[in-house]
């Protein structure tokens, strides 16, 4: 459990470009995040999430799972440095493995996860092109503590994008990015200031207004 008011340390998982790593550095550094980045681990030795890391002087660790012959040796690896690194959250940021539930257990209710998608719907791979294939009017993004079963968590936030008709899963994918980076912060200082709890699947947000709501429409009420 991590202090409230204090700032919290923070890993983060990435094996690729590292866009969502970005929002997050840019918002602990303008403190929107009461918490540091102490460390970034790739399992992609070319991620360029890595250079995004150096440049603000955060260590960084490319542990290279195809070096382990097992899945679980692997996350060991991983969940060593974190704990050395002593993390009280762990960020995965586009990062492409499935952790041993050995792993998730270890960080329950402190590891995060960021998919394109608005779960329940579309949960793992090609997602974009699901979403646009089902005839869906929204996407989005979700935020959720990560659970053994993939994308199945308790969701923290979620962000709705619109399906427009000229849509590729490309140009869906740039769109629901841009509602990323501002989720995951959220998400996340939501955590770093205790102000999640959860219950079963359901998490509530401590200190909320329980009567702000906003809702969209697609097509806009507007076009019609
Ligand atoms: C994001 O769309 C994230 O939701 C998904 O992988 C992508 C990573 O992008 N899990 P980036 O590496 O953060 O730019």
């Amino acid at each position: 459990m991590v202090e409230s008011g204090g700032s919290i340390r923070i890993g983060v998982l990435i094996s690729g470009g590292g866009s969502n790593l970005q929002a997050l550095i840019d918002h602990c550094q303008n403190g929107f995040i009461p918490g540091q980045i102490v460390l970034v681990i790739s399992n992609e030795a070319t991620a360029f999430g890595l250079e995004r890391a150096r440049r603000h002087g955060i260590a960084t660790l490319v542990i290279a799972h195809r070096a382990f012959p097992s899945r679980a040796e692997f996350d060991q690896a991983m969940q060593e440095a974190l704990d050395q690194a002593q993390v009280d959250l762990v960020c995965l940021a586009g990062f492409m493995r499935i952790l041993t539930p050995g792993f998730v257990h270890h960080y329950h209710q402190r590891l995060l996860n960021i998919h394109p998608a608005l779960l329940p719907a579309f949960p793992g791979l090609r997602v974009q092109a699901r979403a646009l294939a089902s005839g869906a009017r929204f996407s989005g993004a979700t935020v959720q503590f990560v659970a053994s079963e993939v994308d199945a968590g308790p969701i923290i936030a979620q962000a709705v994008v619109p399906i427009l008709a000229g849509d590729t899963p490309e140009s869906l994918a740039e769109r629901i990015l841009i509602q990323e980076h501002r989720l995951y912060p959220l998400a996340v200082r939501l955590f770093a200031m205790n102000r999640l709890q959860v219950d079963g699947q359901r998490v509530r947000i401590l200190d909320a207004d329980a009567n702000a709501q906003s809702s969209l429409l697609n097509p806009p009420w507007e076009a019609c």
